[in-house]
């Protein structure tokens, strides 16, 4: 399937061009903000309301300052580790983002190979463009996980559980943070719907992105996922709110605990409180997510809650962090004060709409090469000697 599609949209040369002056996650950045008309752009890289939380998810990381140990010897680090009992080749994850197929008609299925040639975990999104069976087909490396929403259709639900089950998914990521959809204002300036309303304005950005208008041309349209079948143009919010049901309680949680026996993950905690009542319920890891500042503006950063949550909770399980991790040195931080992992969102995105699937594993290996040399220059050779003495006073003020 990922051979055939990729025959269709061709221009992998394109992308190996677009690849050449990329050093780091940012680079990528501009190579989507060159690939992608604007309202692509708009619904990726933004956020709810005022869009505090998702600075706050940066310039949190950034006044978290470093006490490096020195003289020892680094020559050999290794990043190895587990997350859940599954070998990684390093500490970093790709996070679940639905509508994939948006960036790139390869979508999550790009993704999952991207992720599979680095040697870590895919979490595929409940709302993918794809379905489960097609990301599963594409993972060669570590078996991925699923991000589960709970629908309003419960019968959904349970198919979705068999269908993600029975194509060998690993773990299972409810995510908690979506009672409701939370006030994207890009999207509603742009009218922004899904599936894309075709209007001047609409014509007029695919113009100004020729390469990206071909591909889709190519590929034969916006690959729908599961939920989107009835396919009438909605608002994301629109959509959320029809489809997620917000009378969700700590019922919910124990209810799927019974239905999957595998790992089990809740995705978006940020209240110590939470991360102790999901352990309760016997979840095997908590994510601590603010959704990428998508849901709650002036929520918490995820780097600035952790802490609590690790006190709460960090004996009795692994706990995952995503939000604004950008740079090895984000990493370390989240490790040192108690992370097991991270994921990344955007960044695998801004890699896939850069160059495919090729940019979106070079995001991966540019984590890798930063984190190397972090923890060279911090004195550490595994993931385990990352602790909470490394972590220095916080810096004065947030970059500006
Ligand atoms: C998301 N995120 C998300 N989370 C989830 O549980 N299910 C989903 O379907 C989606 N969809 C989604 C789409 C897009 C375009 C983005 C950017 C994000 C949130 C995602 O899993 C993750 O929590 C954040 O993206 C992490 O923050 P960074 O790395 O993007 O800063």
């Amino acid at each position: 399937m990922a051979r055939e599609l990729r025959d269709r949209v061709g221009d992998q040369r394109a992308g190996q061009s677009a690849l050449r002056h990329v050093r780091s996650v940012a680079d990528m950045h501009r190579g989507a903000q060159r690939a992608l008309p604007r309202s692509v752009l708009d619904f990726i890289e933004g956020g709810a309301e005022d869009e505090v939380t998702i600075a706050r998810n940066r310039s949190d990381f950034e006044q978290l300052t470093l006490l490096p140990r020195v003289l020892r010897d680094v020559s050999v680090v290794n990043l190895a580790t587990t997350v859940l009992g599954q070998p990684v080749s390093l500490p970093v994850l790709a996070a679940p983002t639905g509508l994939t197929t948006m960036v790139h008609p390869l979508g999550e299925v790009g993704v999952a190979e991207a992720v599979s040639r680095a040697g870590t975990v895919y979490l595929a999104s409940g709302a993918g463009g794809q379905s489960p069976e097609a990301v599963a087909a594409a993972t060669t490396g570590p078996a991925p996980w699923f991000q589960l929403y709970l629908w309003r259709d419960r019968g959904l639900v349970r198919e979705l559980l068999a269908r993600t089950r029975e194509s060998g998914f690993a773990a299972l990521a409810f995510t908690v943070d979506v009672p409701r959809g939370g006030r994207r204002e890009r999207d509603l300036r742009n009218g922004f719907t899904i599936p894309p309303r075709i209007t001047a304005g609409t014509i007029a950005q695919g113009l100004a992105r020729p390469r990206w208008s071909a591909r889709f041309l190519r590929s034969g349209g916006l690959g729908l996922g599961d939920i989107d079948r009835q396919g009438t143009p909605q608002s994301w919010s629109e959509r959320v709110n029809t489809q997620t049901d917000p009378s969700l309680t700590w019922a919910e949680l124990e209810w799927l605990r019974g239905e999957w026996s595998r790992p089990l993950l809740v995705k978006g905690v940020l209240h110590p409180d939470d991360a102790a009542r999901a352990v309760d319920c016997g979840v095997n890891a908590v994510i601590v997510s603010n959704h990428g500042g998508r849901q709650l503006d002036g929520a918490s950063s995820t780097i600035t809650a952790l802490p609590g949550i690790v006190e709460a909770v960090g004996d009795r399980t692994e706990i995952l962090l995503d939000g604004g991790v950008r740079r090895g040195t984000d990493i370390v931080k989240a490790l040192a004060l108690g992370a097991r992992a991270c994921l990344v969102g955007r960044p695998m995105l801004y890699g896939l709409a850069t160059a495919g699937v090729d940019g979106a594993e070079r995001v991966i290996e540019l984590l890798r090469e930063e984190l190397v040399t972090a923890m060279s220059l911090l004195g550490c050779t595994s993931v385990g000697e990352l602790t909470p003495d490394l972590i220095g006073p916080v810096a004065a003020a947030p970059r500006t």
